[in-house]
């Protein structure tokens, strides 16, 4: 060590603290996520392995969103945009709430019928239903979207949670805007809202809009792996 120039040294040592943080960081960020899956294991009675989370799917902590949500208010009309793990979780929340149902939209075929499969493995077509909704050209004040197929969404009963997965954010600019504008009138008079990836700048924006069009609601960031928010309506 001797031999090594002190500029090179205190580059080593900034390097090296570097890294340990970054260690420490991902350590965390694990450790927050097992933290929550143990949770969420221990809650819901998971009879065959579940779907990986994250990445695509949703997270564990996301996960404990929605299982905190339904235990607390009980939801009888759940809507999901974009199927997957979430699903199973929601339909299991609701299996030991004892009521409510869960209608999953998709866009894809693929990921429908991998979905539709899952809830069967799992037991769980009484609570839980996945319909193929293609994404189509939507006109809004605010511009044109492609969003789920609205004639393929059942209006008859009022909405009491919306889950905000979907469509994926690479289809477009604020991928997910349409769906309180298209939405909104079919909620119940206590609708509580639920959007994934929350952090990315697009649902930034997104949460932006939504909060400056229907100020009956208002929405809380919550700080998880691909952050969160809660719409709830306050007038
Ligand atoms: C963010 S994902 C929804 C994930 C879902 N809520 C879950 O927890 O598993 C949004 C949509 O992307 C599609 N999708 C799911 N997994 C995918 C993958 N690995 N690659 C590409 N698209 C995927 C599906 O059509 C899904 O509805």
């Amino acid at each position: 060590m001797e031999d090594i120039p002190d500029n090179i040294k205190a580059l080593l040592a900034q390097q090296s603290a570097e890294i340990l943080a970054a260690q420490k960081d991902i350590g965390d960020k694990l450790y927050q996520q097992l933290e929550a899956l143990t949770s969420l294991t221990s809650i819901l009675p998971i009879r065959y392995p579940l779907p990986p989370m994250r990445g695509w799917a949703i997270s564990p902590d996301f996960g404990v969103l929605l299982v905190s949500e339904i235990l607390n208010k009980k939801p009888y009309v759940v809507v999901e945009l974009g199927s997957g793990v979430s699903t199973l979780l929601i339909a299991y929340c609701l299996e030991l709430v004892g009521h409510g149902r869960i209608v999953s939209y998709d866009h894809d075929a693929k990921y429908c019928a991998q979905s539709r499969e899952n809830i069967k493995r799992h037991n769980l077509e009484r609570f839980a239903e996945v319909v193929h909704a293609p994404l189509t050209s939507v006109q809004l004040e605010q511009g044109q979207w492609d969003w789920y197929d609205t004639a393929k969404i059942n209006k008859d009963e009022p909405l009491d949670l919306l889950v905000i997965d979907g469509p994926p954010g690479q289809i477009q600019t604020n991928s997910r805007y349409p769906a309180l504008p298209l939405l909104h009138t079919h909620f119940s008079g206590n609708t509580t809202v639920l959007m994934d990836d929350a952090a990315r700048p697009d649902e930034k924006t997104i949460v932006d809009m939504w909060t400056q069009e229907f100020p009956e609601f208002t929405s809380e960031f919550i700080t998880a792996e691909k952050g969160a928010v809660i719409l709830r309506r306050c007038r």
